[in-house]
């Protein structure tokens, strides 16, 4: 990775700052103290976005701190509480006086390994405020806020000083007063999974929810409430604010005990609260607020990081036609395995992944069930490995831990030696169950701790992860480009063994869940109903549906989850076949959330468009202006076909061509559940 062009004012420093952490590399912003403290009465700094419309407000009101937001004169955040409370400790919430103001400004321009566009400006004004206890032991909470054209971040620094040295935090006393009873849609909170349906409520009806939060207000501002750099922390998730209405406020989850939520030591930085605020739905997702909110890549060398599209031993589980276990059906044996390589080959798809190799899977539940080195008998792991490599495609590994991540923490520098060792790059990662240590929650500080240990053997040991049932992104992909992608959302696999999926759910994922970063949604099932296997489940989409969504849903490992046999021969497969996984650019065209989304990628010098609708069907009118001027393309339509309806003809996709260019109006005819995907390809190229 090449950063360009930093003129951060700010300084950043390196510094292990919790009692846990002793080996992640973190961003402590330093703050200089001006030399005259501000006397103790009320007192406001103000911090405005580089084009001026977001202002972003931390004021002191008889010792209180409270930040505010506003865009173009009107409140977003009205005045809104800052603080903590401790174990052992008075609280950190009062009594404050400004003891020191630091402003900063960046613009740097920093190119991503993958992502949704080739190059990222991050451009903001940053005010640091630093409070000081008035009496007491003066105790010093410096807040730190960035504010950018999309949005704004605020964080905490607890610098080292005498008068607070470790600590137990029970309550972030972040809260988030929004100006109205705004639409939102919100997953609820969850400690130990994002993989639920997203409610649409008014904000006063929100029960609690896990991030980000998206809503809209009556005047039509989009925003969403996440959190940026959530490293050895707790997760944040929001509950409504007692007693306040319209507020919704942090609540972190929990140690076993469920009262810690951090265990701390000064120096400590907080993750970034996070707002992004956009005129269309589509801003919220083309904002790289989250990623700017984090440190450099640490990665010198990134050539090994691969985005690539997947076939996997792994539908064929969920389905129940082949097994994780041994026996006469196990999914994971030497032969199958070179069957799916095989096809993956023709059909220039990169990767295969490869679930059920390893013992284990007959003791699931049990303490230290997998020792992710030992292979089924059936199975012979190098010979799969060497067989793909002289075919060109990468074996996926896969370490399922059934939630026992104390053992796996044991285990895991074997299982990446063994990888290292037979040439296996990329690996899944699993956390299906409860935790051990019992009591640990997927989202809280001890599990954020070890999905980061993980991820940094992984960089050392040069493997890109893909991880299910993991902390929600906030964007350290930016520090850790092998951090690739990551479940966190109810995906394609409930359609297999549930009543599935809506078909709105993955009109309101790109607005919400996907704000965080990539997913492991797993599209590209063409056998919707699956009837030979199950006669009960289905997924709720037309195919062309499932194609679109390789441009809507955003990862740089892109599963094709369907069998072999499902895709031979069938016309929908060439687009799959062509749609990259990484990108240039991302334009949202059209969306309205949880009814509607056009996204529109290019890759090099061709473009891929997808359309997604829910249970509706739809006519949308298209401009081709995102085409280049002057070019003409060919455009290569896959689209709902005569009679499709997700439920009583999903299979019907119809597959034409046409030459457009950027003055040209595409009508896009989605039916009921169903989508549409096209690929442009300008016409002068030899492989059109
Ligand atoms: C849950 C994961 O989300 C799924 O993809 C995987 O196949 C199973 N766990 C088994 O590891
Ligand atoms: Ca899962």
């Amino acid at each position: 990775m090449r950063e360009t062009t930093g003129t951060t004012a700010a300084q950043l420093a390196g510094a292990p700052l919790s009692r846990l952490a002793g080996t992640l590399l973190m961003g402590a912003l330093l703050v200089t103290t001006t030399p005259n403290a501000r006397a103790a009465s009320d007192a406001t700094e103000t911090v405005s976005s580089p084009d001026g419309r977001i202002e972003a407000v931390l004021a002191i009101t008889a010792g209180r701190p409270t930040y505010s937001i506003s865009r173009d004169s009107r409140p977003v955040i009205q005045p809104s509480t800052l603080g903590f409370r401790f174990k052992d400790d008075p609280p950190l919430t009062g009594g404050f006086i400004i003891d020191g103001v630091e402003r900063a400004a960046i613009d740097e321009t920093w190119e991503p390994v993958w992502g949704s566009a080739s190059d990222v400006r991050n451009h903001c004004n940053e005010l640091a405020v630093r409070l000081k206890e008035e009496s007491g032991r003066g105790r010093i909470m410096t807040v730190v806020l960035r504010v950018f054209d999309d949005g704004v971040g605020f964080r905490y620094v607890l610098p080292e000083q005498p008068g607070l040295g470790t600590f137990d935090i029970i309550s972030e006393e972040t809260t988030f007063r929004l100006a109205g009873d705004h639409t939102v849609w919100w997953n609820r909170n969850d400690y130990d999974s994002y993989e639920h349906l997203f409610h649409e409520t008014t904000l006063s009806t929100v029960e609690g929810a896990n991030t980000p939060v998206t809503m809209v207000t009556a005047e039509g501002l989009y925003l969403s409430i996440h959190e940026a750099n959530l490293t050895d922390y707790a997760g944040m998730t929001l509950v409504p604010e007692e007693g306040v209405p319209n507020s919704l406020a942090a609540e972190l989850v929990p140690w076993p005990d469920g009262v810690t939520r951090v265990l701390g030591r000064t120096p400590l930085v907080t993750p970034w609260r996070t707002v992004q605020i956009g005129e269309r739905p589509g801003d919220l997702v083309e904002s790289h607020l989250i990623q700017n909110l984090n440190e450099p890549c640490v990665i010198e060398d990134t050539s090994w990081i691969r985005p690539m599209k997947y076939l996997g031993i792994w539908w064929s589980l969920h389905i129940g036609k082949e097994s994780w276990h041994e026996g006469p059906t196990h999914g994971a044996t030497t032969a199958n395995a070179k069957r799916y390589v095989d096809f993956a080959a023709e059909h220039g798809i990169g990767g295969v992944l490869i679930e059920g190799w390893n013992t284990g899977w007959d003791r699931w539940g049990a303490r230290g069930a997998f020792d992710y080195v030992t292979p089924y008998d059936d199975f012979d792991l190098e010979d799969v490995v060497r067989y793909g490599r002289e075919k060109g495609v990468a074996i996926i590994g896969h370490h399922e831990t059934g939630g026992d991540a104390a053992d796996y923490e044991t285990r895991v520098d074997a299982a990446f030696d063994l990888y290292n060792r037979v040439g296996v790059s990329a690996v899944k990662t699993g956390y299906a169950g409860g935790i051990y240590p019992r009591g640990q929650h997927h989202h809280g500080q001890w599990m954020i701790f070890h999905y980061r240990r993980i991820l940094e053997k992984a960089a050392d040991a040069r493997i890109m992860l893909d991880v299910h049932e993991p902390i929600k992104p906030t964007g350290i992909s930016r520090t850790y480009p092998n951090m690739m992608t990551r479940e966190g959302v109810r995906g394609m696999e409930y359609n297999a063994w549930s009543e599935g999926n809506p078909p709105e759910h993955t009109t309101i994922l790109p607005f919400t869940r996907m704000l965080a970063g990539p997913l492991d949604y797993t599209p590209g099932i063409f056998d919707l109903t699956f009837d030979e296997y199950k006669l009960d489940n289905r997924v709720h989409t037309t195919i062309a549906k499932q194609l679109a969504l390789y441009v809507v849903l955003l990862s740089p490992l892109q599963m094709a989850a369907d069998l072999p046999e499902n895709y031979e021969g069938h016309p929908a497969l060439g687009f799959i076949e062509r749609v990259p996984c990484t990108w240039d650019e991302t334009r949202v065209l059209d969306a309205a959330i949880g009814d509607y989304v056009v996204i529109a990628r290019r890759n090099g010098d061709e473009w891929f468009l997808g359309s997604i609708t829910d249970e509706e069907e739809r006519a949308l009118q298209v401009s081709l202006d995102f085409l280049a001027a002057g070019r003409r393309y060919q455009a290569r339509i896959y689209r709902d076909g005569a009679g499709a309806h997700w439920e009583t003809n999903p299979i019907s996709v119809d597959v034409s061509t046409v030459v457009v260019g950027a003055e040209d109006t595409m009508t896009l005819e989605l039916a009921p559940g169903g989508g549409a995907a096209v690929y442009f390809a300008p016409v002068n190229r030899e492989e059109n």
